[in-house]
């Protein structure tokens, strides 16, 4: 079966999580760290090379102040407890993101943890936080006019936040809504779609193998048409390449 190299996932869902069971918002996204604890393990059984998932987005501030504040605790906590587990699974850690607004405490946080793990090769684990889609095209292309570099496609890839690895094959929400909600906007522009009802706390191999099946009936076209695709003299495109 065709495992997707680059996986992207909405990790939506842990407020409703928690309020099924009557507890507080912060507690869904405590067990939301488990989840990803699992997925991350998943991954690297199943050779995926790159994860990334949206764990604070640039709009999620307008949340109420105890969540925001319980967010960037629960981040630093996380940090503290995973990145030596992280360290010894040969996972790399980035986190894709504004870090203007965050702490110092978190930013170091952040810092060290990518420091601690720049020399893994076995899974690059990106955690968007404060991150938004149309932030990241934007840096991109301040910091290319600053510099007076043109604009292209190419230079503006090479100027965003991920860089560093491919588009994402597959793009996975949890939680049951269908948007983007300003994650990988560029980035998403020939990515795989995959919603779920299954709320992100919920998430486990078996939904992720659910994922990857759905993925491996897919026909990636990038424009091309299906005949195409299925001729093994089909041109290469850029983007990627076709597989049924
Ligand atoms: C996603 O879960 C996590 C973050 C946005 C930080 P939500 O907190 O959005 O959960 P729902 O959508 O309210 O259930
Ligand atoms: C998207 O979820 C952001 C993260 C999962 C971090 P939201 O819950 O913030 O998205 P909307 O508001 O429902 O679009
Ligand atoms: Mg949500």
């Amino acid at each position: 079966m065709q495992v997707p190299k680059h996986v992207a996932i909405v990790m939506d869902g842990n407020g409703r999580w928690a309020q099924k069971r009557w507890l507080p918002r912060v507690a869904g996204h405590k067990q939301g760290v488990d989840a990803l604890r699992n997925t991350v393990a998943a991954c690297l059984e199943r050779k995926v090379r790159v994860l990334t998932v949206f764990a604070f987005s640039s709009e999620n501030w307008s949340r109420p102040a105890d969540e925001v504040s319980g967010l960037m605790e629960l981040l630093v906590m996380a940090l503290a407890r995973e990145v030596p587990k992280l360290e010894a699974n040969g996972v790399r850690l980035h986190f894709p993101g504004n870090r203007k607004g965050l702490s110092d405490k978190v930013v170091q946080g952040l810092e060290s943890a990518e420091r601690a793990t720049q020399h893994n090769d076995q899974l690059v684990l990106n955690v968007c936080f404060n991150y938004g889609g149309r932030w990241d095209v934007a840096q991109a292309a301040q910091r290319l006019a600053s510099q007076g570099i043109e604009i292209t496609e190419a230079s503006l890839s090479q100027a965003m936040s991920m860089a560093h690895v491919s588009d994402p094959d597959l793009m996975i929400r949890t939680g049951g809504e269908q948007r983007i909600s300003n994650f990988l906007l560029w980035q998403a522009a020939y990515t795989e779609l995959y919603f779920t009802e299954c709320l992100w706390p919920d998430f486990d191999a078996a939904e992720l193998d659910r994922a990857f099946a759905d993925y491996a009936g897919r026909q990636r076209r990038f424009g091309r048409t299906a005949e195409q695709c299925a001729s093994e003299e089909a041109a290469p495109v850029p983007t990627g390449s076709c597989h049924a």
